[in-house]
């Protein structure tokens, strides 16, 4: 369905000067191996997690967006010629780069084993865990050199330019954090020399101010973003030149795909990157990205699983899991192995006493079912304290899914395996379990936040995934 109406978009843009969209071309083919399973999905569950929300009167949301930015040139008529000629000069020059960035990845492809070495050597990756590491290295080093983001100034703070640092949508607000006032290297204040235009507007910012819980109404969400696109398309050219496809969003609530929906393009056509990367909710993974998701208690990762224990200190659980019954899959673990096992620790809340992260710390595996919404805050747990991801959800696509080879770091279980699950994980054999945990170590850098960021840290694989999606788009 997504891609018939990506075709149907192609075919009636052809006439304008506007990016048609080829879909998968050279580096996700290469990239994607193409063994993405079949998703499956639960069809009658449709609840959504409520955020507590503050009551403030909605306020005039055309007011909410400054009008104090600077003129953009192509609205500045004094000299539009040689405004026209520059732009174009960029453009051309823009697309010539990303052709070369393309070209050199498909040249990593064909050197492969010398270009891993270098990876490997140079960076410590492990060749391992990757589909192909020499295309990822390349292709990672070709966004290093000359990915530029233009972050949109229009709006205001608390819903725009900011998001939340802590507790479980903690990564909409870091990524906003680190775009809006680190990476300098990936932004440019330069419009026509970007290749991707950010929208900086906070989705739990909006529920947190917009959404009134009394009413359950989350038009005013909608409005809100319909009117932010309606506002950059107006003033800016960029939207319109691609129908936004060469346009990001990010967001980590819940609701981040019903709230896209307000603009029919925003969904069908822009990135989106988001938690909820649920594929029967639309979530496309050729346009849109999946963003790990995690729990920032008081806005810190917990001290404990800074330093998981060294290799050879013991794990004596097999498995754990804490949490709420939220979601389809929950009640199913819930029912079969809440306090029924010594080694297979499945509580639904954990009692005052005992400590979730020590749990981690001690457990080879760490159950991650889905809750709520498909992303789980325990996967990125699990790789930071070295505890091996189960991942138990469906229609999931996994963050970092189109570079990482999640086979080589995690557990996938059926949820309809869960009656069998203890077997499941016995059944893995030693040898198997080291290299799993040896892929957990591996990865453990591309899942970890840094402020600031830190080269082939979460923040850079966010943005690598938004590169690789903007390397599919070509112009004209
Ligand atoms: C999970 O199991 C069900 C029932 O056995 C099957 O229909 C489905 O295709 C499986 N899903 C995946 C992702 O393998
Ligand atoms: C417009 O810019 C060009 C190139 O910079 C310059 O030669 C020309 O004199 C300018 N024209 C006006 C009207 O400012
Ligand atoms: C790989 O490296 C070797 C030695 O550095 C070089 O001779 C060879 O041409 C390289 N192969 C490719 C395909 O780049
Ligand atoms: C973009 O398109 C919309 C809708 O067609 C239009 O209202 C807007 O003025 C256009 N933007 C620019 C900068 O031309
Ligand atoms: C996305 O495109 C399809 C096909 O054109 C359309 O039916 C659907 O309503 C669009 N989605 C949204 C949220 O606008
Ligand atoms: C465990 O491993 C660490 C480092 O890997 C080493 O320093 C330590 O001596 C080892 N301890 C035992 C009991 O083998
Ligand atoms: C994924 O989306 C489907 C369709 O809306 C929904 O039934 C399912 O519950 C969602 N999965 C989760 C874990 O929220």
């Amino acid at each position: 369905m997504e891609s018939t109406s990506r075709n149907r978009f192609r075919v009636s843009t052809l006439s304008c000067v506007c990016a048609s969209i080829i879909v998968l071309v050279v580096v996700s083919t290469m990239i994607f191996d193409g063994d993405r399973g079949p998703f499956n999905f639960f069809t009658d569950f449709s609840v959504f997690k409520l955020e507590p929300s503050i009551s403030v009167s909605i306020v005039e949301l055309q007011a909410k967006f400054s009008t104090s930015v600077r003129d953009h040139p192509s609205t500045n008529n004094a000299n539009t010629t040689a405004v026209i000629v520059r732009k174009e000069r960029a453009e051309e020059k823009m697309e010539r780069g990303l052709a070369q960035a393309r070209a050199l990845i498909h040249k990593a492809a064909a050197s492969h084993p010398n270009m891993s070495l270098l990876a490997r050597d140079h960076q410590g990756l492990k060749e391992s865990v990757y589909h192909n590491l020499a295309v990822f290295y390349q292709s990672y080093m070709e966004m290093e050199k000359r990915f530029k983001v233009y972050v949109y100034s229009e709006g205001d703070l608390p819903m725009v330019h900011n998001g939340p640092c802590k507790d479980i949508y903690a990564s909409e607000g870091r990524f906003i954090e680190e775009i809006e006032h680190g990476a300098k290297k990936f932004r440019t204040s330069d419009a026509d020399r970007a290749h991707v235009y950010f929208m900086p507007f906070s989705v739990t910012m909006m529920v947190k101010f917009l959404y009134r819980r009394a009413t359950a109404n989350r038009e005013p969400l909608s409005r809100f973003v319909a009117d932010y696109v309606t506002v950059v398309s107006a003033k800016y050219p960029f939207w319109n030149r691609t129908h936004g496809a060469d346009h990001f969003m990010l967001a980590c609530h819940d609701w981040g795909p019903y709230v896209s929906r307000a603009n029919p393009l925003l969904y069908n056509s822009s990135i989106r990157v988001l938690c909820n990367a649920n594929t029967s909710e639309g979530f496309d993974p050729r346009k849109d990205v999946s963003l790990p998701e995690i729990k920032l208690y008081g806005g810190v990762v917990n001290p404990k699983l800074l330093h998981p224990p060294t290799d050879n200190s013991s794990r004596p659980l097999l498995g754990f899991f804490a949490g709420g019954l939220h979601g389809p899959v929950r009640p199913l673990l819930l029912k079969h192995w809440k306090g029924r096992d010594a080694h297979l620790r499945v509580y639904e809340y954990l009692p005052k006493n005992l400590d979730y992260y020590t749990f981690m710390l001690q457990s080879k595996f760490c159950l991650c079912p889905s809750g709520y919404e498909v992303a789980s805050p325990r996967i990125v747990e699990a790789i930071y304290a070295e505890c091996v991801p189960v991942i138990l959800s469906s229609s999931y696509v996994l963050p970092f899914s189109d570079v990482l080879r999640w086979e080589a770091f995690s557990v996938q279980v059926n949820t309809s395996e869960i009656p069998r699950l203890k077997e499941v994980l016995m059944s893995v054999p030693e040898k198997k379990y080291k290299k799993l945990k040896e892929g957990v170590k591996a990865v453990r850098g591309h899942f970890t936040l840094n402020h600031p960021a830190k080269r082939f840290d979460m923040f850079h694989m966010i943005l690598h995934s938004v590169w690789l999606r903007r390397l599919n788009l070509r112009s004209r």
